[in-house]
């Protein structure tokens, strides 16, 4: 059966409100007619308010970054679940790996957000990977289970419905990452839906796995037609709406063609 595919960009801290709005209104000119598929723009948060406007969020949905587990409170820097609200934001990421890595974020602490996201109405998108001495010690199954089961730890069954996963191996990801192959993120994806299910039973089937870390015009093919994988989270090659826009329309020429 066809699954339904999921694209999507986190624009990590780059463009500024104008470019974010010019480039979403592109984006949205220029993908609306592909129908079936979910897409999802992850600007910077001074630029939320006017990116959420800027967009039908039929066609585009917007999330934030990162998000604080607390409604209010003395959390100096951090961003609640109800300024979130206000501005009308569709989903939040989780545990993206440079929030994990850069900024220290813990398991536990993504497993709060989670809930916070959930109880709030988002979709959560967690962001899960391995670093590269992680997978050379061959111990990346156990770090993705273990990511997911502290996690989503608590996460209602009936809550799944808004549970997004991105699997973004660490090594892979940035300037100076080197991307998965196809094989290997299909191996993890089938470990993780292999957890998810263990943890959601048949609801599991149905939250999305998406794939990021480099990925580009060159590998988008061989990764969207891979069996686990529901979609592509993409950086650097998502940046010009036109480029993402082709990357689109070729990863889904590609699944076309190999879809019964
Ligand atoms: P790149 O595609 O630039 O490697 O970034 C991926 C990413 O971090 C998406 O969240």
């Amino acid at each position: 059966m066809a699954k339904k595919l999921y694209f999507g960009s986190n624009l990590k801290m780059y463009k500024n409100t104008a470019a974010t709005v010019s480039y979403l209104q592109d984006l949205e000119e220029k993908t609306k007619d592909i129908p079936k598929i979910t897409r999802f723009i992850i600007p910077s948060f001074t630029t939320l308010e006017r990116a959420s406007a800027a967009v039908d969020h039929q066609n585009i949905m917007i999330g934030a970054q990162n998000m604080c587990y607390a409604d209010e409170g003395q959390f100096t820097g951090e961003i609640s679940p109800l300024m979130l609200k206000e501005l009308g934001i569709d989903l939040v990421m989780i545990g993206h790996s440079e929030r994990r890595h850069v900024f220290g974020e813990k398991d536990a602490e993504e497993n709060r957000k989670v809930l916070a996201a959930l109880s709030h109405g988002f979709t959560a998108l967690l962001c899960i990977g391995e670093t590269a001495d992680e997978k050379n010690y061959g111990i990346s199954t156990e770090i993705l289970r273990q990511q997911l089961k502290i996690g989503l730890f608590g996460v209602r069954p009936e809550d799944t419905d808004r549970l997004w996963i991105a699997y973004e191996p660490v090594w892979s990801i940035g300037v100076n990452g080197t991307p998965a192959s196809a094989d290997y993120a299909e191996e993890m994806h089938f470990e993780i839906k292999k957890c998810l299910a263990e943890l959601f039973g048949e609801r599991a089937e149905r939250i999305p796995v998406l794939y990021g870390g480099s990925v580009n015009p060159g590998n988008a093919e061989e990764l969207i037609v891979q069996k686990d994988i529901d979609g592509l989270f993409v950086g650097r090659a998502a940046w010009d709406a036109a480029k993402f826009d082709a990357l689109i329309r070729q990863a889904l020429k590609a699944y076309a063609s190999g879809a019964e």
